[in-house]
């Protein structure tokens, strides 16, 4: 018999959609009892007679009833996981994660059907507890016209034009970081998320840091415990204590927002633009439109950064011949600023060829985003198959990535495969579509600016040899990587 492990609940509700039905449902299962599976296996059979055979669904197992086979996706290798089933049915598939009948589709063309031609029939779907967190009334939970209202507001924010004054102040964020890492043990997952939301404080308020900052960030590190609890309201639970502190963090901003407002400095970042809005009237956001969407934007922004920069640094330290070239291509810049005597500049940052086919390589190498979830919004014929309504659609990005037809020796890491661009639709870290992710440009000018000071100044070793990856959430090295960190010798010649 199985024996379910309270962190393994944990890790079962990490990105997974789950409704409080289907938490009801597997709570009899873990607990055995005989009966209450029977009854399940009673629905089960219920829930297919309603799928008309005539209409083929995709090939694949659903495992077992409402377990279906989450404990599988969660236990194997993730490459492994879906390879098997990709060599065993093929590109399209079914399985059952988590109490929802799901398609997984591992071919570009698919996905690109799923994600942007026919996206309508797809709607994104996260799990209760972070929507209820974040906020009901971010992008990321809409579809149609509000949604592409505010993603131009957003993607506004975020423009090349927009954050390449910011260059600067992510420096000192970064020199404010690396000494304190000097001959040091670091956890480097730990270390980059923290860097990485000081960094996203910027994308989100902008460069004039107002008071309320610190108390932001007090608040937001109580609500983030709470993403993937069960969603019960009841005191004790951490999602509990996480919607309480979503309600403080409510206050600060409201009060955030009508302090700019009523002294009219629209102010910088993604509150800028969104305050922004009001520029023409019919676009007016309410106070809490625009608290949910600076909220979402700083869920979205840092646990991402911060786990590819985590690999960055394993990649590098694996890697020694590729991290004296990167360092070689560093110190270049480094001798042109010195020379005339400036900063670190948004130019400069386009003139790293090789550190930006590292990050795109660990990009896909590392696909932190192994796949997103749609839900079909009605009956759909796709590929020759039928989709019910309400099933999951999952593109595999990770699995695309991994594809040999595709990247040839996909498990070599290898940037120089990036200087020819990947065939359309075949590289797909920031997503694809009406929802790909709008801030894929902040993300790689962090790295650039901390890879510039971390290559010419340190050098790092990693702690003990285990090879192996955890989630926390997304999946990174096990225990986040400690590493040594000490200043790098310059070689004179
Ligand atoms: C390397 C780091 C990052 C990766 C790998 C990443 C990846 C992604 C992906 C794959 C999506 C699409 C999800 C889907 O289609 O279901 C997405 C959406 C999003 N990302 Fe990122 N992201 C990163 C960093 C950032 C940063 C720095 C920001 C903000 C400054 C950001 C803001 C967003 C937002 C707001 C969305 C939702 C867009 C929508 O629903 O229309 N992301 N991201
Ligand atoms: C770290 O160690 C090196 C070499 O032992 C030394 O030169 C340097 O000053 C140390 N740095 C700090 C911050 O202690
Ligand atoms: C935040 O404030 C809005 C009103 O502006 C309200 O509708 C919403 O429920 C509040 N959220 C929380 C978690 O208290």
């Amino acid at each position: 018999m199985l024996v379910f492990s309270s962190a393994t609940m944990q890790l079962l509700f990490l990105s997974l959609p789950a409704s409080p039905q289907v938490l009801f449902l597997i709570t009899p299962v873990l607990f055995s009892s005989f009966f209450l599976l029977l009854v399940l296996l009673l629905l089960l059979s219920i829930h297919q007679w309603q799928h008309p055979k005539d209409k083929r669904l995709p090939p694949g197992s659903l495992g077992w009833p409402y377990i279906g086979e989450t404990l599988k996706l969660y236990t194997e290798n993730p490459n492994s996981f879906f390879a098997n089933r990709q060599q065993r049915y093929g590109d399209i598939f079914k399985t059952h994660i988590l109490g929802c009948p799901c398609v997984m589709i591992s071919n570009p063309e698919a996905a690109r059907t799923v994600l942007v031609t026919q996206a309508q029939l797809f709607k994104p779907t996260y799990p209760p507890s972070k929507e209820k967190l974040i906020g009901p009334e971010a992008l990321f939970f809409h579809q149609g016209a509000y949604h592409s209202r505010l993603k131009k507001l957003v993607q506004a924010a975020f423009l090349p034009s927009a954050i390449r004054g910011s260059v600067s102040e992510i420096e000192q964020i970064v020199l404010k970081f690396l000494p304190t890492w000097e001959n040091t043990t670091i956890n480097t997952l730990q270390e980059m998320k923290r860097f990485a939301f000081d960094v996203a404080m910027i994308s989100a308020f902008g460069h004039k840091q107002d008071l309320e900052m610190t108390e932001i960030k007090q608040r937001y590190q109580c609500l983030e415990k709470g993403y993937n609890s069960m969603p019960f309201d009841l005191p004790g639970t951490s999602f509990h204590k996480a919607m309480k502190a979503r309600k403080l963090l409510n206050g600060t901003l409201r009060r955030l927002i009508q302090d700019r407002r009523d002294n009219k400095k629209q102010g910088g970042g993604l509150l800028g633009s969104l305050l922004g809005a009001k520029n023409q009237k019919v676009d007016q956001l309410s106070d809490s439109q625009i608290a949910d969407n600076v909220i979402g934007v700083i869920f979205a922004a840092h646990d991402t950064t911060a786990s590819v920069l985590t690999w960055v640094v394993k990649y590098l330290h694996d890697n020694g011949d590729l991290l004296e070239a990167v360092t070689r291509e560093q110190e270049g810049i480094q001798r042109k600023i010195i020379e005339a005597n400036r900063k670190l500049t948004w130019d400069d940052t386009r003139h790293m060829p090789l550190t930006t086919r590292v990050i795109q390589e660990t990009l896909r190498t590392a696909s932190i985003l192994s796949f997103t979830f749609r839900e079909a919004v009605q009956d759909v014929e796709f590929d020759g198959y039928y989709i019910p309504k309400g099933w999951k659609v999952l593109p595999l990005f990770r699995t695309i990535h991994h594809c040999a037809d595709f990247f040839p020796q996909p498990e070599k890491f290898d940037p120089s495969r990036f200087q020819v661009p990947p065939r359309p639709n075949t590289f797909m870290p920031f997503g694809s579509g009406v929802h790909s992710c709008p801030g894929s440009e902040p993300a790689k000018l962090e790295m650039l600016v901390l890879l510039h000071h971390l290559t010419t100044r340190y050098r790092w070793q990693v702690v003990g040899d285990e090879d192996g990856i955890q989630y926390g959430p997304f999946p990174v090295p096990k225990r986040g990587l400690p590493v040594n960190v000490t200043p790098r010798k310059i070689k004179r010649a």
